[in-house]
């Protein structure tokens, strides 16, 4: 999953220098699963306000009975989530009424 999204940053870096800088001003979000259908283990992870949805089916009657959000989204106004940017070299700023994040640190060591 790691490797997975690291390439994709890498593209939108690329898509910014060379043509847009749509993916700097804009947000970033995503939802991946996993399913390893031997062992039946599954593996979430979201970024963002995306989210990961797991609906199991009743075995008799084959609708979805039991529904349930696996993901919580990131959002900087929450303070945990606050916490953990600037723990991360990040800032959170309000614009507009809105708190956002402000900036990213490139390089963490
Ligand atoms: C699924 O789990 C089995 C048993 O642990 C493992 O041998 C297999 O490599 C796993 N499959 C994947 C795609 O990781």
């Amino acid at each position: 999953m790691k490797a997975a999204l690291a390439d994709e940053d890498g593209v939108l870096l690329e898509n910014f220098m060379r043509e847009s800088v749509e993916p700097a001003v804009s947000g970033s979000t995503v939802a991946v699963c996993l399913i390893n259908l031997t062992t039946g283990e599954l593996v979430v992870s979201n970024l963002g306000d995306s989210h990961v949805i797991l609906a199991e089916r009743d075995p008799k009657t084959e609708y979805p009975y039991h529904i349930r959000r696996l993901t919580q989204a990131h959002k900087p106004e929450v303070p945990s989530e606050e916490a953990r940017i600037r723990e991360a070299g990040g800032t959170v700023e309000k614009r507009n009424g809105i708190t956002r994040l402000g900036e990213l640190q490139l390089n963490p060591s």
